[in-house]
């Protein structure tokens, strides 16, 4: 090859280049991903209702917001086994292989249970005697000041009154 002719391809390879670089530069950035779509919010009307502490101090006020907060969770996770009311009537498949998912309005039985264990249930899940996951673990999903809100939300719903108004049933 002629050194004309390597120096000619060696300027096509490189103007190649350049337009390709020119190409990818000009090219908009991807746009950016829609939102994830936000949970709707839970009619009041199904929800329990649960008993908020009264008082303006602020101990009063973070127990409001944690047990908010915490309902508000336990609504878009953990209803679909457990239901809206608590009560564990949500999931008739782990029933019908015994494995009822707890009923959290039993206040005898949540009594059993210290705040400690309750945490630790939810964010390690909880597994049967052959070691069967049968509820799952929420630690990759709350963050643990998010677990403490679901706790202080379950807590409270042993109290809670039914659903102001029987509408329609969730779907
Ligand atoms: C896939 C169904 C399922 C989901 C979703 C689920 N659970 Fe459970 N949960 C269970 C089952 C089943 C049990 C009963 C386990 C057993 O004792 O056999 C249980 C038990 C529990 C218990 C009692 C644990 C213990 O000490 O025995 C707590 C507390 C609890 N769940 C909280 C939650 C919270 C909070 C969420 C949402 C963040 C949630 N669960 C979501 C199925 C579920």
């Amino acid at each position: 090859m002629s050194p004309t002719l390597a120096r000619l391809l060696l300027l096509g390879c490189g103007l190649l280049l350049a337009a390709l670089l020119g190409v990818w530069l000009a090219t908009p950035a991807a746009p950016p991903p829609p939102p994830r779509p936000v949970a709707e919010p839970v009619p009041q009307a199904l929800l329990p209702q649960v008993p908020l502490p009264a008082g303006s101090d602020p101990q009063s006020e973070a127990l409001r917001r944690a047990i908010r907060n915490g309902e508000r969770i336990y609504q878009r996770l953990c209803y679909n086994c457990h239901g809206r009311q608590g009560k564990g009537d949500r999931n008739p498949y782990l029933e019908s292989i015994g494995h009822r998912p707890a009923d959290h309005t039993d206040l005898a039985d949540m009594q059993k249970r210290s705040d400690w264990e309750i945490f630790v249930a939810i964010r390690d899940g909880v597994k049967d005697e052959r070691g069967w996951l049968v509820m799952p673990p929420w630690e990759s999903v709350l963050t643990p000041a998010q677990i403490w809100d679901v706790v202080a939300y379950l807590r409270h719903l042993p109290r809670a009154l039914p659903p102001p108004a029987q509408v329609a049933a969730p779907p």
